[in-house]
């Protein structure tokens, strides 16, 4: 995996994905208070922090899912704002969730060409008339479906439902769904949750090779450290719905902010 030197500070000049002064509240609850934030083009970059921090919420934000009561987000320098998420998607952003959200009951490979949709350019209504270009475009779309699922390492299961998949496989799904998109930004929220170690360890490489396959940026929550600092150039560090620090993984690991909200003495200390 090629990884790209970052500067300490991302230009937000060159930022595909910008927020600025974001706070996004529920009644009585700031959960995201003036967040700022420049996530460079080809970057890996990553938001920690612990539960209830707002990091979700942020990504709600972020991908337009909700509109913050103040600041602005602008996806490859337009503003998102009162966009709806369907044309953000195809403006070229995807993400995944923190809680899966498959069609459980439909295939794997359908669940995929769900995704690939977006990108369709025949209308529904020419199936019925027989048109060949719209058959041309189905035949391509199942092709590429049968690819993704296969980049994934579900290229066996494409029949089988998305709901009897176990956990770590049906959050693969969920990206080759995203992929299929063909975005130039995806978003994950915590996508080695629910998986063991080495699923992690695979996950954390995986995300590292569809960067440089498909030419992606990528913003990933995650609360598995490994993972973190294993893939991520630059991170963001929340907590109670603010900015505590950002930087690189070696300078948020030394960070003291950080060790003392966050990662806990042993973490650092194991890890410098
Ligand atoms: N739709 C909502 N309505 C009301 N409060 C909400 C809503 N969504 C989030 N919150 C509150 O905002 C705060 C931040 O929640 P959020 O889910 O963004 O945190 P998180 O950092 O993603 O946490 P976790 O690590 O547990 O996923 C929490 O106090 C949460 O209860
Ligand atoms: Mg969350």
């Amino acid at each position: 995996m090629s990884k790209i030197p970052l500067p300490t500070q991302p230009d937000p000049s060159q930022a595909l994905l910008l927020a600025r002064d974001v706070t996004m509240r529920f009644g009585g609850v700031t959960a995201v208070s003036e967040l700022s934030l420049a996530v460079p083009r080809g970057a890996i970059a990553g938001i920690i922090g612990p539960n209830g921090a707002g990091k979700t919420t942020a990504f709600n934000v972020l991908s337009g899912f909700y509109t913050p009561q103040e600041g602005d987000v602008t996806f490859d320098g337009q503003s998102i704002k009162g966009r709806k998420p369907s044309e953000i998607c195809r403006l070229g952003m995807a993400r995944t969730f923190q809680n899966i959200r498959l069609s459980q009951a439909m295939t794997v490979q359908e669940n995929i060409m769900v995704g690939c949709h977006v990108r369709r350019h025949c209308p529904w209504w020419m199936a019925p008339l027989g048109l060949p270009a719209y058959w041309r475009e189905e035949d391509a779309i199942v092709e590429k479906s049968r690819r993704l699922a296969e980049r994934v390492g579900l290229g066996a299961h494409l029949d089988e439902k998305a709901g009897s998949l176990p956990y770590g496989a049906q959050r693969r799904l969920e990206i080759a769904r995203a992929l299929a998109t063909e975005p130039r930004l995806l978003l994950l929220d915590e996508p080695a949750a629910g998986m063991n170690p080495q699923e992690s360890l695979e996950l954390m490489h995986f995300i590292g090779h569809i960067r440089d396959e498909f030419d992606l940026t990528i913003l990933l929550i995650e609360h598995d450290m490994k993972v973190v600092m294993g893939v991520c150039q630059y991170i963001w560090v929340m907590e109670y719905g603010a900015l505590i620090a950002e930087g690189g993984p070696d300078a948020i690991r030394a960070n003291p902010v950080v060790i003392r909200a966050y990662l806990g003495e042993d973490m650092a200390v194991q890890d410098a």
